[in-house]
């Protein structure tokens, strides 16, 4: 059943003004969690991302043994402290690990799972259970995992099996898919290759370089050498998650699409595997700045400031997409203000996202009043477009969710997002990071 939180939003007539931070980046905070676990010591994660999808890791890590103490330092940033068991002592879990709505998680824990000495079961929501799964069982199969699964599908059952190397070519650039044979090569002694066809997110390879495994990249090949004499053994971490710029992204455009903004958000990951919506909204002429880089636990991060000005559109294709892949819905509702037709293609990845984020889009953008034309690999949306206010639906999507919103600021008279909770699976505390900078947006009470 959808959830019957929905927040309001009303066409933003004043400027977006301020400096703000957003929450812990969402694929680190994930990343971070489970590494720490199969590390040799106490790991301390700050900033971390206390989201739906990210605390579906953490739930799964204690049900694997692992104690975790939690700090909360604020509503949307906690403290961990990781007691890690190493790679071979975690605990047998009585129960199948739930995943929830997080891809990202159970594509992870495959990795990690298909190399223990004891089996398991990694399932997730009804919304999770439709999403591919033979991205990933396929390659740790060839590795020697043992899994199962319903056609392709979770729930995945996988037994105790011994893994070997591998030199795998992903059909599609997937960090996903990457790092899960990047954590399942951890259980083997022998080289792990992959072949990515673009550039996708390393932040798997950055943590475990950081933790003291040796990687390799070249020429779209990621390696992770023979073990070293003594075995694998992973290091713990102490850091700080950098601000995820796929939260950023929901401000950044939105300080673009209303008259006269001008934004700053502090401390936000610009790593180069991420960041290709900068690429894509500078060459539609919008004012962006980069300032204040520095290094922090192996991460770039950056202060990033925006002010409105007009758009014009861009078509965008090729490497850059994996490096946007989760700013399209976003990146559509820029598109909807822009003066001109801008097309994305080789992007059919959005059509198995939460939701398939073509068709799902191209509807409720149609509610507000606007038009998506739809590809198999993308879409095209023709500006400058009219919306007008209407009532929209997440569909469980958080990214449509704020997408959506920040499409009800350019809209006419009031727009209603239903379906809202799931906002906090990536970005806890939007409507109120957004009302920070006078954003006419708010909760309305369930019911
Ligand atoms: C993620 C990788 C991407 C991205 C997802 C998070 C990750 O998915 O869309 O939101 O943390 O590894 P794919 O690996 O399927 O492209």
């Amino acid at each position: 059943m959808a959830d019957p939180r929905k927040i309001i939003v009303t066409h933003q007539a004043t400027p977006l003004s301020g400096v703000i931070t957003v929450p812990g980046d969402k694929s680190i905070s994930h990343r971070a969690v489970l590494l720490a676990a199969l590390a040799e010591g106490k790991s301390i994660i700050r900033n971390w991302l206390p989201a739906g999808d990210t605390l579906a890791t953490l739930e799964v890590v204690r049900a694997l043994g692992v104690p975790v103490e939690i700090q909360k330092r604020s509503a949307h940033s906690w403290e961990l402290r990781i007691e890690g068991r190493g790679l071979r002592g975690l605990r047998r879990p009585n129960a199948p690990l739930d995943c929830r709505n997080a891809g990202t998680a159970i594509r992870l824990l495959a990795g990690v799972m298909a190399g223990q000495s004891f089996p398991s079961v990694l399932d997730g929501s009804e919304q999770l259970r439709k999403r591919p799964m033979g991205r990933v069982t396929e390659p740790l199969r060839l590795m020697g995992a043992d899994i199962k699964s319903e056609g392709g599908f979770a729930p995945l059952s996988l037994r105790p099996a011994a893994l070997h190397g591998i030199e795998y070519t992903m059909p599609v650039p997937s960090a996903q898919v990457k790092s899960a044979i990047l954590l399942a090569g951890l259980y083997t002694n022998h080289v792990v290759r992959v072949h990515q066809p673009g550039p996708a997110r390393d932040h798997t390879e950055r943590l475990l370089v950081a933790m003291g495994t040796i990687i390799n990249t070249q020429d779209g090949w990621v390696t992770l050498g023979e073990a070293p004499l003594g075995g694998r053994r992973l290091l713990p971490l102490d850091m700080t998650v950098p601000g995820d710029f796929s939260s950023a992204a929901f401000p950044l455009v939105a300080a673009t699409i209303v008259p006269h903004s001008r934004i700053t958000i502090r401390q936000v990951g610009v790593n180069a595997t991420r960041t290709g919506l900068l690429e894509i909204l500078r060459a539609m002429g919008a004012n962006v700045t980069i300032a204040n880089q520095q290094v922090t636990g192996g991460e770039l991060i950056a202060d990033l400031s925006v002010e409105f000005n007009e758009l014009h559109p861009t078509d965008v294709g090729g490497p850059t997409v994996v490096r946007a892949i989760d700013e399209f819905p976003i990146w559509a509702v820029a598109a909807t203000q822009a003066a001109g037709a801008g097309t994305v293609r080789d992007a059919a990845e959005l059509r198995v996202k939460e939701v398939d984020r073509i068709a799902v889009l191209a509807g409720e953008l149609r509610r507000l009043g606007g038009q998506m034309d739809e590809h198999a690999d993308g879409f095209t949306v023709h500006g400058p477009q009219q919306l007008r206010g209407a009532g929209v639906d997440s569909h469980d999507d958080h990214r449509l969710g704020m997408a959506l919103a920040v499409a009800g600021l350019a809209a006419e008279g009031t727009t209603l997002v239903h379906d809202a909770a799931c906002m906090a699976d990536s970005f806890p505390g939007f409507v109120e990071t957004m009302r920070q900078l006078g954003a006419a947006i708010e909760w309305v009470d369930a019911g």
